[in-house]
């Protein structure tokens, strides 16, 4: 038996007496015990009570002066209670599982043991007593503190049960063992691959916060690997599952597009925590098989993956339900322009190619330049060394040049207004003409990017144009 003497926080003294009073046993669970014995702290605390969660948060409120706060969840049977910083939710133990491909679960009121069968995962069905008797106890039926231990992630029951139980359950496995840095039990792990098409009665929503969840950890490519080996993958992502494989002509084989992202995505978030331009890195050869071609004198190549993968964006958004806003447009610019700053690595480069990445890329240079660096993934030391100092070089070039241009968010120096007020015009193509011609020459470096410079040669267009100024 295990005592835990962290129970010192005002919450579990309020739960305690309350569940006392109304003469119903009460324990803390889930994911706050997994995370205490873990010495993580969650701000979520479950609450589980053999009899009416709701009834014991109404309780806890009134001990807690903080009615005004707690929100009931009639149809489930369920209550939450905000109280500082902490989340806590209280529920009747229940007897019959999780479903998450049906509206209305069928509960029933069962004990604490029922509950703990019809949970995840081992290390998410500890339980820790608020009962007089033992308080502070441990309850551990499935040995989920040595699973913890042993870096493991197990189901509690035979896996196929907990798994067609949900089989949201599947994804989460593997999520929780990437955010933990644990393995999958191999029986456990089986049983994923047996069920993998039975994710797709889940709804993406709920399938993409699980598979954000992974993006964001610290290696995420270990559970992006773990979800393709599972073979869940190709029933959300068949683009990104196609990927894999390596097609060999006359002995030649180009490489596994499927590893070498992984690789970049893990590359990046070494430096960026940022879940879009981790998407960026996901997505940048997404276009990769659909433009693959072999031909005798190049080998393999993949011409145009970029704009065939930045126009791709917006359909694998739509299809996996992320938002369809600047966050979208954000990864289809850097799906776009991935290769640009590559071809600035060139000793002899024009300052106007620099201009305009600078000016494509605007605010989101740097997050550009962070995906290149994370793309080279050769294997060969003395390559990706020079490869990085011939970006250094791009990163000295980008810098002198908005020093000196400020090109970075380009506002045009002469407005549509000012053309049409100089000509005494309306709105429409003479007015694109100009401006066009004015951007064109401040990004070739033929005139300065300041306003004289650009009235003079608005003037100068408007007479090519034969439109008469007024001064
Ligand atoms: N649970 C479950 N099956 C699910 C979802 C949840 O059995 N499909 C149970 C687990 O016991 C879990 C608890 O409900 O510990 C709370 O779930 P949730 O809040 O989603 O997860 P946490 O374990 O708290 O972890 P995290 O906050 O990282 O999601």
């Amino acid at each position: 038996m295990t005592m835990i003497p962290q129970l010192d926080n005002r919450i579990f003294e309020a739960v305690a007496s309350a569940a006392a009073e109304l003469n119903r046993p009460v324990y803390v669970i889930g994911g706050w015990v997994r995370d205490l014995l873990l010495e993580r702290h969650s701000k979520d605390i479950d609450i589980v009570i053999e009899g009416s969660g709701i009834e014991l948060a109404a309780k806890v409120a009134e001990k807690l002066g903080r009615r005004g706060r707690m929100t009931v969840y009639k149809n489930f049977g369920t209550a939450m209670l905000r109280h500082q910083t902490w989340q806590i939710e209280f529920v009747g133990a229940r007897k019959e599982s999780y479903r998450s491909d049906s509206r209305k679960p069928l509960v029933e009121d069962g004990s604490l043991s029922d509950d703990m069968h019809r949970r995840d995962f081992t290390i998410n069905a500890m339980a820790i007593s608020l009962n007089k008797n033992d308080f502070g106890r441990l309850l551990d039926p499935f040995n989920g503190k040595s699973d913890l231990e042993k870096k493991v992630i197990r189901t509690p029951l035979d896996p196929d049960i907990t798994f067609s139980d949900d089989p949201l359950r599947m994804m989460r496995a593997i999520r929780f063992a990437s955010q933990l840095d644990f393995s999958v039990d191999p029986e456990c792990f089986g049983a994923i691959k047996k069920n993998a098409e039975r994710i797709r009665i889940v709804s993406m929503e709920r399938v993409m916060e699980e598979f954000n969840k992974i993006m964001l950890c610290r290696v995420p490519g270990y559970g992006i690997k773990m979800l393709r080996a599972a073979g869940l993958l190709r029933h959300f992502f068949p683009e990104l599952d196609n990927m894999h494989g390596v097609e060999v002509v006359n002995g030649k084989a180009h490489k596994d597009n499927f590893y070498h992202t992984v690789q970049v995505l893990d590359n990046l978030a070494l430096n960026s925590n940022d879940l879009w331009l981790r998407w960026a890195a996901l997505l940048h050869d997404i276009a990769k098989p659909l433009t693959k071609r072999y031909d005798e004198k190049n080998g393999w190549t993949f011409y145009g993956h970029e704009f065939t993968g930045a126009k791709m964006v917006k359909r694998i958004f739509r299809q996996l339900k992320l938002p369809l806003n600047e966050k979208m447009k954000y990864v289809e610019k850097i799906v776009l322009l991935h290769l640009r700053p590559i071809a600035l690595t060139e000793h002899v480069v024009t300052d106007s190619a620099v201009r305009r990445l600078l000016f494509d890329a605007g605010d989101d240079i740097d997050d550009l330049m962070m995906l290149c660096e994370a793309d080279i993934t050769s294997g060969n030391r003395e390559k990706v060394k020079k490869y990085l100092e011939n970006f250094q070089l791009v990163r000295k070039k980008l810098k002198d040049i908005e020093e000196k241009d400020r090109l970075r968010n380009w506002q045009p120096p002469v407005s549509g207004e000012d053309i049409m007020d100089a000509f005494k015009i309306p709105p429409g193509r003479e007015v694109g003409l100009i401006k066009t011609a004015i951007r064109e020459a401040v990004l070739d470096g033929k005139i300065p990017n300041e306003r004289e410079a650009a009235l003079q040669l608005m003037r100068e267009e408007g007479e090519k144009l034969g439109l008469k100024g007024s001064g």
